[in-house]
This record gives structure tokens, C-alpha cells and sequence, in this order.
């Protein structure tokens, strides 16, 4: 059974759709923000419940085109703590590896009975057409989507940093990511989703790996150095170097790329805030982006914290979509 706590927490707070992380209000964003910790709160505080039966009846399909560990199964594991039924959609052991279409794929399992699909795909603008066609017969959710986007990775992301700093405080705080932005959704997903809340945004890689042109595209400073890029910083978000995405003659110029660009102690010690903290969404490419020791440290390192909160919030995500007209208590 639940574990109640008195005040109730409304869940009208996002578009019966998400697959985008531009647009949000920051009302709607402390709204899901703070029922995502409300969830959080209940995992850790009841560790072998794992069972809040709210979304009873309703079936939600997980549906990867592209390799996931974190986003994949702590959706699965979301609706399943949430009582959904989930339905792992194989790709490759579908009728779509025979060249059925991703439309058809979607009216097939909308017959069987599916009301929400969790999609990761490596095509930029894949939701547009099927929001069009289907999206007033299911929830979509972007779980990634090729370079532009993947907006449950962006929040689980604030609610992190908002577990170091409140929300309303953000603004003025300097977030700095440093590595592969140009191939990286999560940081395109970042780069949407903060904007509105004042924080100062800065972008650090080789020019292969950050085009200048997002300076003017999203609100941001770019840095082709990484020291001034880090000073004052009170968060850095560190990316994966995305060997999949790259051409051979990028990965020549990111071949110095652990020279000038990978995170150490001594880095953020030497210029950044005291209170620093570093975010990386993973899968990490050890001792490549950033030092292993770095990446284990507790007192600077997010990481683990990431994931734990990328279940409660995908928990607070599935519930917003599929139980949006109800009050949650929890
Ligand atoms: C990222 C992704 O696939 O977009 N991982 C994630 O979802 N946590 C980043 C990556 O693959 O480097």
C-alpha cells in the first residue's frame, strides 16, 4: 500500500504528450519537480515496496530503436512500480525489421490495446509526423531522439541540480557543459528545457565537437578552451564522447581531446566554484571525458544520484501523462 503523506500533489502540470523540452513553464516544471521528489522520497524511503498501483489497467510500450540502459529500464521499471503492464517492443524481432512501417508498427499495437509509447529513435524530428497522425489516440514520450532531443533526460537532470540548490535559486548560477554537444540530445534537451530559469550556460569543446553557431541558437557562451569556460562554474555536465556519431576526421580532432578537455580533480579545483558539482548522463567513457576517480568521488559527483532520480522522475512522468485529470497522494 501507499504510504501516505497529507498534501496532495496535482498532476496537471504537462501536455498530455512529451516530446519536447522547450515550451514548459516554470510553474509546470516545479510542479512535476516536486512530485518527482515526492516519488523519490517514497523510493528511498521504502526500498522493498516498489508498488504504487495508480496506473492499474493502463499499458505502456517501451519502444528503443537505439541502445539504452538507464532510460529504458527505469521507464520499465517506472511503470512497473506504477502497476502499468509493460510491453518491451523488440525491434529487431518485429515485423519492422521486415520493413513494416513505424506507422503501422504504432496502429498494430494501439488494436492490442497500448495507451502509452516510450519511443527512442536516431532520427531527428520522428514525433512531429506521428504526433500528427496518432497523437489524439496515445501518449508519446521522447526517450531520445537523435541529436535534438531527450526531455526526461533534461529534467531528471534539474531535479538533480534542484536537490543542490532550490529552484526559484538557479538563476545566475553558472551550468557548464563541456565534450560532444554537437551530437549530444542531452545536451540540445538542456539547452531547451533551462533557458527560462536564469541560469548562465556555457558550452566547452574542440570545434568539432561545439559549433559556434549554438551560441546564437540557444542563449549560451561558447568556449573552444576549457579553463575559462569552468571559472565560477557551479555545476559542469560532462558528455560522452559519441564514438557511434563520429566521422573519421572528427575523431582526429578529438583525438586531444583528453589532453585539453577531460575532467580531473585538479580542473575543477582550480577553477570552478568550491561547491562544484558534475553531472554526466552515462554511459561514461572512463578516463576518457572525465578521470575515474572524479567520476567516483562523492563529494563532487552527481552521477549516481542521475540515475536514482531518472526512475522517480520518469515515475512522475508516467503519471502526468497517463493520470492527468486526478490528484496523486503519496
Ligand atoms: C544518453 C543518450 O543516449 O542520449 N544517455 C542517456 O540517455 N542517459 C547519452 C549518451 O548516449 O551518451
Amino acid at each position: 500500500m501507499s504510504t501516505l503523506i497529507p498534501s496532495l500533489v496535482p498532476t496537471t502540470t504537462l501536455l498530455p504528450q512529451l516530446v519536447s523540452s522547450a515550451g514548459h513553464t516554470t510553474d509546470s516544471l516545479a510542479l512535476l519537480l516536486e512530485l518527482a521528489q515526492r516519488l523519490r522520497n517514497q523510493l528511498d524511503a521504502n526500498p522493498t515496496q516498489k508498488h504504487w498501483p495508480l496506473l492499474q489497467g493502463r499499458t505502456v510500450c517501451t519502444l528503443f530503436l537505439e541502445p539504452s540502459t538507464r532510460t529504458r529500464c527505469s521507464f520499465e521499471l517506472a511503470a512497473k512500480y506504477l502497476g502499468a503492464h509493460v510491453l518491451n517492443f523488440e525491434a529487431s524481432a518485429s515485423s519492422f525489421s521486415k520493413g513494416e512501417t513505424i506507422a503501422d508498427t504504432i496502429e498494430t499495437l494501439l488494436q492490442l490495446g497500448v495507451d502509452a509509447f516510450i519511443i527512442r529513435t536516431g532520427d531527428n524530428g520522428f514525433f512531429e509526423p506521428l504526433l500528427a497522425q496518432f497523437g489524439h489516440r496515445a501518449h508519446f514520450i521522447n526517450a531520445g531522439e537523435g541529436t535534438e532531443d531527450h526531455p526526461t533526460q533534461a529534467l531528471l537532470d534539474l531535479l538533480t541540480l534542484t536537490q543542490q540548490v532550490p529552484l526559484a535559486e538557479l538563476a545566475g548560477k553558472k551550468l557548464t557543459i563541456v565534450g560532444d554537444v554537437n551530437h549530444s540530445r542531452v545536451a540540445h534537451a538542456t539547452l531547451k528545457l533551462l533557458p527560462g530559469l536564469g541560469l548562465k550556460l556555457h558550452l566547452a569543446g574542440p570545434e568539432a565537437f561545439v559549433n559556434p553557431a549554438l551560441a546564437q541558437r540557444f542563449s549560451c557562451t561558447v568556449h573552444h578552451t576549457l579553463e575559462p569556460a569552468l571559472q565560477n562554474s557551479d555545476f559542469v555536465m560532462t558528455l560522452r564522447v559519441q564514438k557511434e556519431r563520429q566521422t573519421p576526421a572528427l575523431q582526429a580532432s578529438a583525438d586531444g581531446y583528453i589532453q585539453y578537455f577531460q575532467l580531473t580533480h585538479e580542473r575543477l579545483q582550480t577553477h570552478c566554484r568550491p561547491s562544484v558539482k558534475v553531472l554526466h548522463p552515462g554511459p561514461v567513457n572512463r578516463e576518457v571525458e572525465i578521470t575515474s576517480a572524479l567520476m567516483d568521488d562523492p563529494t563532487y559527483s552527481l552521477i549516481t544520484q542521475q540515475v536514482r532520480n531518472g526512475l522517480a522522475l520518469r515515475m512522475a512522468v508516467l503519471l502526468n501523462l497517463l493520470l492527468p485529470t486526478q490528484d496523486v497522494v503519496l
